[in-house]
């Protein structure tokens, strides 16, 4: 007996050896949001002055906004690929030097990667905008409409393979069958990681091609870090609220994230989803049926990246907000929980919540919760749900103040705010 716990501390031992120090601390941050592009002395230049504080917090990586030259000033329609200075967040040398800077602080930096849909720069001879420009002196990324979806009949001339995921409407949606889109945009790729210095990518509406496609950019660009966008619906009941059971929606979350492979994660809108549900007085969600999270990260926590909000659903586009008063139960749970943790520029910064959600983080490093960390529910009504993680610290939400005897004397609070505490073991 005495021998095989001592092999099993040596297990235990190894294993934390072996572990990436990249797993066992990771903050996302969303630099960025839908009017960041707006900002008079560019986007770049203006989040440079912000990285002290974010290494101040503990923020690990940043995910910065699409750089390419684009049709619709977020970024979300690029065209020429290479060309990074006709951002509206600011030309290449202000997207190098904020790189640079965060570099500095030893914070990571993730490109948002729009790849689905391309816009072209000219119009063929039939007058279909299906003439690329790749943003170069030389031929690199500049295609014709053999190079987009067949079905995308739009500006299709027939020649190229089916689309193997959704149609984006408003561009046209590239072949990635074709073996010289797969080469050329892992050159640019790998272009913007060692020219330019991303360090890892946030793969844009991955439900545009398959999981197999995405695997073929990770494995030709090795990122330190992927995250991918696959958004889609959670299921909801006659009362137009979310049902209890969402198990189809993280694995669909899950297999995408294992077929793409290597460090790939992806949002975990499962926990989005329910979380801002169960924050309006339904805090039961918070434990599916095998007594775990019931978002992604109680499926495949290690490879679920958690979020309140995001460009898209908060800012100013609101398609899916947090109930906005309850923002703070949102990021104890997210930072308390397994998972990778991903904090919203607005939040942090324009909504006043850099101290809070500093604490929150403060909490999470000094005690060594991972993005495996192991959850123990202990409540889960209707307005108040508490969990021990790792049996280090103890989360709790919800407007009910009275925990009773849930929280052992031998632990203390170490942050709490309205409608949350967290508490963590004594020393
Ligand atoms: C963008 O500007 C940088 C720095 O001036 C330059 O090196 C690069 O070639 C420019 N890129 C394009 C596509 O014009």
């Amino acid at each position: 007996m005495r021998l095989l716990g001592l092999v099993a501390c040596i297990h235990v031992f190894i294993s934390l050896l072996a572990l990436p120090a990249s797993a066992q601390a990771q903050i996302l941050f969303q630099g960025f949001n839908w009017e960041s592009w707006k900002k008079e002395e560019g986007w770049y230049n203006f989040l440079q002055k912000s990285v002290g504080s974010l290494a101040d917090a503990g923020i690990t990586h940043v995910w910065l906004p699409p750089p390419s030259q684009s049709v619709a000033p977020e970024g979300y329609m690029p065209g020429r690929l290479y060309d990074l200075n006709a951002s509206k967040y600011g030309n290449q040398d202000a997207l190098k030097q904020l790189i640079t800077a965060l570099h500095g602080k030893g914070i990571k930096c993730v490109a948002d990667v729009v790849i689905n849909h391309r816009t072209a720069e000219k119009k063929d001879g039939r007058g279909i905008w299906c003439i690329f420009e790749g943003g170069t002196a030389d031929d690199r990324l500049d295609w014709g409409p053999s190079f987009i979806c067949r079905d995308d009949t739009a500006y299709s001339d027939g020649t190229g393979n089916l689309d193997t995921g959704e149609d984006f409407a408003p561009a046209p949606d590239i072949d990635h069958i074709n073996a010289r889109v797969q080469r050329e945009l892992s050159d640019w790729l790998n272009w913007l990681k060692n020219e330019i210095g991303f360090d890892g990518w946030r793969f844009d509406f991955v439900k545009g091609y398959s999981a197999d496609i995405a695997k073929v950019y990770v494995e030709q660009t090795k990122p330190a870090f992927v995250v991918g966008e696959l958004w889609s619906s959670l299921a909801y009941g006659q009362d137009g609220k979310p049902e209890y059971n969402q198990d189809s929606h993280r694995r669909q979350l899950a297999q995408w994230v294992q077929t793409a492979g290597g460090v790939t994660t992806a949002f975990d809108f499962t926990t989005k989803g329910i979380l801002q549900a169960a924050v309006q007085g339904e805090l039961w969600r918070m434990k599916d049926a095998a007594g775990k999270p019931p978002g992604m990260i109680g499926l495949l926590p290690e490879k679920g990246v958690t979020f309140v909000d995001n460009h898209d659903t908060g800012s100013t586009q609101k398609m899916w907000p947090f109930p906005s008063d309850k923002v703070m139960q949102g990021y104890t749970y997210i930072l308390t929980h397994p998972g990778v943790p991903s904090i919203f520029y607005d939040h942090f910064f324009d909504w006043g919540l850099k101290e809070e959600i500093g604490k929150l983080i403060a909490i999470r490093s000094r005690n060594g919760i991972r993005p495996d960390s192991i959850v123990r529910i202990i409540a889960s009504d209707a307005d108040l749900y508490v969990a021990v993680i790792d049996e280090k610290i103890i989360s709790k939400i919800g407007p009910r103040y009275d925990v009773g005897n849930l929280v052992p004397p031998n632990f203390h609070v170490a942050t709490s705010g309205k409608d949350y505490c967290v508490w963590e073991k004594n020393q």
